[in-house]
């Protein structure tokens, strides 16, 4: 007997057409020996449509339902993904779907599911929360100026000017995919960033802006995770927004990462004990700043990283090791 494979996609989330093309890469990479696919589109509404079934490896002709193509007769109940003996695989980035809510229902409903549970999800998806817990971790971070709704702007924006030089990164603490993310050379242009970056989250984080190469680490695992070598995103943009990540393509990747043995130990060791930290489960790819001053930054973690032609998550392929064991 086939186990069966839910594959939720879509979502509510500026995400969703990614979590489309990850999901078409998980339906092809899926061993049909062992596995059969049930997928459910989740749109832009948060609705619940029943879409395609596969029983054998689709063809690269065969694509996803998606907003343009759903059919609204299909529409279902969320708890009717139920299936008894089912695996669950959230392939969905972003707000609703990788913050801890997706799997909060798959707890609900008793379905086992791939990936981090309800407090790694939430956490991670949270930058300033985030940064929290890996300072207590002990592990480098950007210096960062965290402001929420109702705080005196004002003496944030000297408390920014005094702990950080221009350039700065403003960002929503709860975004993804570079959305209402803005780099400000001075005070004007920060207040700006700050308007926007509000209008997503009520929670903003002022970070560092620093001169560096963008390094990811895979992780898989739960207890006894294991971290992949480096690969690097190499880029010909200003920075590495939503465009150049998704739409221009503008993307090449090195791996493994051309860095020396000692800053691979250090990404890796940190990389396993941010995923410890946060309680991760399952797999994350943890992303890293390498600045032009030599030092290593834990960026973020991304606990359903995205399987785009354009990701790296999944060219990491077959070197999984422990930089414990090594
Ligand atoms: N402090 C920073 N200094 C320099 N570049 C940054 C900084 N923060 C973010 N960036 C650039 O913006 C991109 C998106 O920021 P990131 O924090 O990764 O947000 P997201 O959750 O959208 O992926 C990064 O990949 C990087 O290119
Ligand atoms: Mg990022």
């Amino acid at each position: 007997m086939k186990q069966t494979i839910i594959l939720l996609y879509g979502g509510r989330s500026a995400e969703r057409e990614v979590s489309v093309l990850s999901a078409e890469s998980v339906m092809r990479a899926v061993n049909y020996d062992r596995f059969t696919v049930k997928t459910f589109f989740i749109s832009q509404s948060g609705d619940f449509i029943k879409t395609q079934e596969f029983s054998q490896t689709p063809g690269q002709e065969d694509r996803l339902m998606t907003n343009e193509t759903i059919d609204w007769d299909k529409k279902v109940a969320p708890s009717a993904i139920y299936e008894e003996g089912a695996v669950v695989f959230p392939v969905l980035h972003g707000p609703m779907g990788e913050d801890g809510s997706v799997q909060g229902f798959l707890e609900v409903l008793k379905m086992p599911y791939v990936g981090c549970n309800i407090l790694s999800s939430s956490l991670a998806m949270d930058k300033i929360t985030t940064k929290r817990v890996l300072e207590s971790a002990g592990i480098a971070q950007v210096p960062y100026v965290a402001i929420v709704e109702g705080d005196d702007v004002i003496a944030k924006i000297a408390e920014v000017e005094e702990k950080l030089t221009y350039p700065v990164f403003t960002k929503p603490s709860n975004m993804g995919s570079s959305v209402g993310i803005s780099k400000s050379e001075n005070q004007e242009e920060l207040r700006q960033a700050l308007k926007l970056a509000f209008q997503y989250d009520s929670r903003v984080l002022v970070e560092q802006g620093v001169n560096a190469r963008e390094i990811e680490v895979g992780l898989l695992g739960n207890y006894d995770v294991k971290s992949t070598l480096p690969g690097e995103v190499v880029k010909d943009v200003a920075f590495y927004d939503y465009d150049a990540k998704y739409i221009d393509n503008k993307i090449t990747m090195d791996i493994p990462a051309k860095i020396s043995d000692d800053v691979i130990a250090v990404m890796r060791r940190n990389a396993e004990t941010a995923f410890r930290a946060i309680g991760g489960l399952g797999l994350s790819r943890c992303d890293f700043f390498y600045t032009d001053k030599g030092e290593i930054f834990l960026n973020e973690l991304n606990t359903m990283p995205g399987f785009t032609q354009w990701s790296m998550y999944h060219y990491f392929g077959t070197i999984w090791e422990s930089s414990t064991q090594t």
